[in-house]
């Protein structure tokens, strides 16, 4: 029976162009794992969206002087462009003005509100005098009460991680204006009683968590044994965002992060729309459907929080009345990847755009540099002498001439064919025997979601597979001995053959091209593709995955003598330095 694998993905605010240290971060590794689970025939669902709502948006639309909803439908665009550039395979991206994801997050707010998990009361709450308005969440920084970095944000510090009230930072300044002095002003906002959630959220959390990054894991611990968690305002004096259910709250709007994480229920519902059978999102979000569905969280370490405290806990706060839902089974997170020491940063104007990268490169080298240098367990510098020796010397030198080598050798040779084998020796018995291997140890690192292992165990086997090429030398042994020549490329091929599967999930484009020239039918993955979709709230672009005509599968098949190979292709491209730049300029 296979599993029900919802990949849920950090859902990112259309207001600028995505750089690199995010897709490394949290767009990439969810595609990798998702195309894996894929292979294995597990049934998976990959959902987000961009985020539309709150402060970034209408902070970044201030800044140009449109509407909030112009910067929206622009990035929202260029993001799914990119996606489907560099091969993100969504089963659905969305985003959160969609009738769908109103209608969801309203029901969760009337449950909660019914379950007296939300209540009102009056917040004391930084106010601008020289703009006149209130200073919701990136309106105002200060110093974080907590560690004392001198640029937190109003909800929430960008070095520490930790979540407060805007009123607790200390010399808090608006991005309003120069108002020397902010006041406070009494408001009335509905909260979320994270108090009543604290115990529940302990408990979940010391059952089977081992498989947790521990950084995840002690973050959320640290905070939920404190046993402090305290009512939060999940309401904003705003205009722009998901309205509030409530009658006489007509100035106010949701909080951008309550309906955020709901994107991951609403998405799986819409997807289930769109494909016909609106019931079919319970087979991986309702836990009295399928208890045993797994859902997964790939977010960048700044998200910890909203996906191991909040969302949880507003997931068992709804799940109190006549259905249940699931919770995260894992919530892989990553620490940052930075340029030249520094964060990569929007604001500060030190990026690698997402989009501009995929102009200059092919989008299997950027996959492969931005998966071995996945910030796994800690904060990775990326710089480009970096990408480019990482694509020479590994990618290129190692994987990309095994494959041309060998099967332009057997193109010429042996007339463009795979050739017939004669008698195996242990040599090329254990060859085999080791890159078969690969199915399982390759298999176990990916479905740990330790990506950068899984890179680092294919490179090994391709290696030993040159390893190999160079002790059997079949281009010299094919002048005395044809057969043995034969046999030679017949084993490199067949190793190749099953390598193409194991780098699949980072190197998905590639991976096509070599089981093409292979000879090999039809593709190992699904189509994507876009469509408008309209509803009650206006028309949405969506980037949508077909699987039904994939054929790859997690297995090491045979490769079968007298098989044609396609048309040969070069597999990557050489870089250097000027290249680079040129390229980037
Ligand atoms: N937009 C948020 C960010 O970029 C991430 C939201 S993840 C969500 O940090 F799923 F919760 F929406
Ligand atoms: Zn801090």
């Amino acid at each position: 029976m296979p599993t029900n694998v919802l990949v849920g993905v950090a859902w990112p605010y259309p207001n600028g162009e995505k750089h690199i240290g995010q897709i490394a971060g949290a767009y990439l590794p969810p595609d990798t794992f998702a195309r894996f689970q894929r292979l294995r025939g597990e049934r998976v669902l990959m959902v987000s969206g961009s985020d539309t709502h709150g402060t970034p948006i209408t902070l970044a639309a201030e800044a140009v002087g449109k509407a909030p909803m112009e910067i929206v439908e622009q990035y929202h665009e260029l993001f799914v462009d990119g996606c489907l550039e560099m091969g993100i395979t969504f089963d659905l991206y969305t985003h959160t003005e969609t009738q769908q994801h109103w209608d969801t997050t309203h029901e969760m707010f009337t449950r909660h509100l019914d379950a007296e998990y939300i209540y009102k009361d009056v917040q004391s709450q930084l106010f601008d005098p020289k703009a006149g308005r209130f200073l919701p969440d990136r309106y105002v920084e200060g110093t974080c009460p907590f560690c004392g970095y001198a640029d937190a944000r109003g909800d929430q510090c960008d070095n520490c991680g930790r979540l407060y009230d805007a009123t607790d930072l200390i010399e808090p300044r608006s991005k309003l204006s120069d108002a020397s002095e902010l006041e406070t002003r009494e408001t009335e906002h509905f909260f979320l009683d994270m108090g009543r959630m604290n115990g529940p959220l302990l408990e979940w959390m010391k059952t089977d968590k081992e498989h947790w990054r521990p950084n995840v894991r002690n973050f959320t611990l640290g905070q939920l044994g404190l046993e402090e968690l305290r009512g939060r305002p999940i309401t904003r004096d705003i205009a722009w965002g998901v309205t509030i259910p409530v009658e006489g709250y007509d100035d106010k709007r949701i909080y951008v992060w309550y309906d955020a994480v709901i994107g991951y229920l609403s998405a799986a519902r819409e997807w289930a729309e769109l494909d016909g059978e609106a019931a079919a999102w319970r087979e991986w979000w309702d836990a009295d459907v399928n208890p045993g569905a797994r859902i997964y969280n790939f977010i960048g370490k700044d998200n910890i929080p909203f996906h191991t405290i909040i969302w949880p806990g507003m997931l068992q706060a709804y799940s109190t009345g006549e259905s249940r839902l699931n919770l995260p089974y894992d919530v892989p997170s990553n620490e940052y990847l930075n340029l030249g020491g520094e964060q990569f940063s929007t604001s500060r104007g030190n990026v690698i755009g997402f989009n501009t990268v995929l102009e200059a490169f092919q989008p299997d080298a950027v996959r492969y540099v931005l998966t071995a240098l996945a910030p796994e367990t800690n904060d990775v510098e990326f710089t480009w002498d970096d990408f480019v020796e990482r694509v020479n010397a590994e990618l290129v030198a190692n994987w990309g001439n095994l494959v041309n080598r060998v099967l332009g050798f057997a193109n010429k040779r042996f007339g463009g064919v795979v050739p017939t084998p004669g008698e195996l020796d242990d040599i090329d018995e254990a060859l085999l025997d080791e890159v078969r291997s690969g199915f399982e140890s390759v298999a176990d690192r990916y479905e740990a979601v330790q990506l950068r292992a899984a890179l680092i165990e294919c490179r090994r086997l391709s290696q030993r597979v040159n390893q190999y090429l160079n002790e059997k030398a079949p281009w010299t042994l094919v002048k005395t001995d044809e057969a043995a020549a034969a046999t030679a490329v017949w084993v490199a091929l067949q190793a190749i053959d099953w390598l193409r599967i194991l780098w699949s999930p980072i190197l998905p484009h590639s991976s096509q091209s070599v089981h093409e020239m292979l000879g090999r039918e039809g593709p190992l993955f699904g189509r994507q593709y876009t469509e408008t979709v309209s509803d009650a709230r206006g028309s949405h672009l969506v980037l949508r995955y077909d699987h039904t005509d994939a054929v790859g599968t997690w297995e090491s098949s045979e490769l079968t003598p007298g098989t044609a190979f396609g048309p040969l292709v070069p597999l990557f491209e050489k870089l250097d330095r000027e290249t680079v730049e040129d390229r980037l300029r």
